[in-house]
């Protein structure tokens, strides 16, 4: 059994690996600003739920007390939160060290050094502070999460229309499979390289177009695909195929699975 710390414990991907942590018999203990409250769908009978802020470092020290390792799920998505990001990782990183914790896992984007994006950017930014750290890190990059293209199509569709950008296409994965993968990077033997990078994706390639249909098949909303040109960084991005690593599979969730599990809340 295993002591493990889940930075951002009650995320998406982060109670995931709470969720399998757990039913696979290790101590979790799970780090937020926000402790969610009994009931609530984030919470886990068997997760310890610490408060605490990365930007701040305040409640780390407790959340990391006796961890093995560390699974960095943290987000920062927007504005302040996303300039703060690495540092947030770094000093989770640095109480991480001091508290004697083993092993840091950071979940990150693929290949998104190659953008100039600035939500990339941020991203790698932080992988590169797991890359000097002096703990042993690993980060694992994912591909697009099924949701996310969803909520582009359920956005779009509340005016009828359904966006897909032109000469995009997606690998998705389901947070469970982006959980799985985390968890094995975090209790796998030791490594000769102190610092290890991977990758994880979805199960298949899919075209933005065969995805919108699919998601109007599966939740019955009404509205017309149309092809959009995305302009900027991410538009570059996907346009190159950077977001897609077509001979690697690893997800078994597929998309159109994914949405039939959620057809009543999509
Ligand atoms: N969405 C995608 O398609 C995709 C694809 C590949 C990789 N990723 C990466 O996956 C990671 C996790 O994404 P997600 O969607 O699971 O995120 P999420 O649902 O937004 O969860 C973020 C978690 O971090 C916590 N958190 C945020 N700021 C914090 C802070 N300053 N201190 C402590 N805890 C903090 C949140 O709880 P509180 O708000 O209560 O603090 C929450 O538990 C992100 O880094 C994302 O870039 C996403």
């Amino acid at each position: 059994m295993a002591s493990i710390c889940v930075a951002g414990g009650t995320g998406q991907v982060g109670r995931e690996v709470a969720r399998r942590a757990v039913a696979e018999g290790h101590k979790v203990t799970s780090l937020s600003r926000r402790v969610p409250p009994l009931g609530s769908e984030k919470r886990h009978d068997d997760v310890t739920y610490v408060a605490g802020d990365v930007t701040t470092g305040e409640g780390l020290a407790t959340a990391l007390a006796g961890a093995d390792v560390v699974i960095d799920c943290l987000e920062g998505q927007f504005g302040k939160a996303q300039r703060k990001f690495a540092d947030g990782g770094a000093r989770l990183l640095a109480l991480a060290h001091r508290a004697g914790v083993g092993r840091a896992v950071a979940l990150s984007i693929i290949n998104c050094d190659l953008s100039t994006y600035p939500y990339y950017v941020s991203k790698a930014r932080k992988e590169r502070r797991y890359s000097e750290s002096p703990l042993e890190t690993v980060v694992v990059r994912a591909t697009q999460f099924h949701g996310l293209v969803a909520m582009i199509f359920a956005s779009g569709s509340k005016v009828r229309l359904i966006p897909v950008f032109k000469g995009a296409s997606f690998q998705t994965i389901s947070p469970v499979d982006v959980a799985k993968a985390l968890l094995d990077a975090a209790l796998e033997s030791p490594a000769a390289e102190r610092h290890r990078l991977r990758t994880v994706v979805g199960p298949e390639v899919l075209t933005m177009r065969q995805m919108a249909e699919s998601w109007k098949a599966v939740t019955g909303a009404r509205g017309r695909i149309v092809e959009v040109p995305l302009p900027g960084a991410m538009g570059d991005f996907l346009r190159a195929g950077n977001n897609l690593i077509p001979g690697q599979n690893d997800g078994l969730e597929t998309f159109v699975s994914w949405l039939e599990k959620r057809r009543e809340s999509l």
